[in-house]
């Protein structure tokens, strides 16, 4: 959550572009990529970006403890999940994998610290009240770190990640549209230059 201020949200609809959306956010900046598991190519799309240079690749929308697994298999570094279950937390224990498993409210939260979570995703982020909700959070839950996603753009970022208790944001607006390389490329890197606060 540290290495860079946006985790692109990825949906991979063709697999012959994985690897070239991987490079081009790789060299705007952004290294830590998050492959959603929405469609039939997710899992052989983690492979090809997880052979780009630089490039630390996750595997985002896993609902259970099979989606763990396989996205483990494939080579995932991290794990992102939309909800916090019991199942997925212990898959994630069972593979000593990164999870930052969403939560929604104080109760999410709360089952998470009893799993030994600190780190979650604050989804979905403007849907669910945006940053003055997240702020009523964080102050109740004083070392807990988010990564907001769900309505975050280029044009709200900024505000986001000036909160001390967002460590990045996640979006998809980097890739959002037909693939063009150099636009994502200039996407990547003015996210890039945007402060990780916390
Ligand atoms: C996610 O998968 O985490 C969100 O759907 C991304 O939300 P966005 O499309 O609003 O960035």
């Amino acid at each position: 959550m540290t290495r860079c201020p946006v985790i692109p949200v990825l949906v991979i609809q063709d697999l012959s572009l994985a690897r070239p959306i991987a490079q081009a956010l790789v060299a705007g900046g952004l290294t830590t990529l998050e492959v959603t598991l929405r469609t039939d190519c997710a899992i052989e799309a983690i492979k090809e970006m997880s052979k780009v240079e630089g490039a630390h690749v996750g595997a985002g929308t896993v609902l259970n403890g099979d989606d763990l697994a396989r996205a483990v298999d494939a080579g995932s570094q991290f794990i992102v999940s939309p909800g916090l279950t019991q199942e997925v937390a212990t898959a994630a224990q069972r593979h000593d994998v990164p999870l930052l498993p969403g939560v929604a409210n104080a109760g999410d939260i709360m089952r998470g610290l009893d799993l030994g979570l600190s780190r979650f995703k604050f989804f979905p982020a403007m849907a669910n009240g945006g940053l003055p909700a997240l702020k009523a959070l964080a102050a109740v839950f004083g070392k807990v770190r988010f990564c907001p996603t769900g309505g975050i753009t280029e044009g709200n970022a900024a505000e986001w990640l000036a909160h001390p208790a967002v460590s990045c944001v996640g979006g998809s607006w980097l890739t959002a549209g037909n693939f063009d390389a150099d636009a994502v490329e200039s996407r990547a890197r003015q996210a890039a230059a945007l402060a990780n606060c916390a």
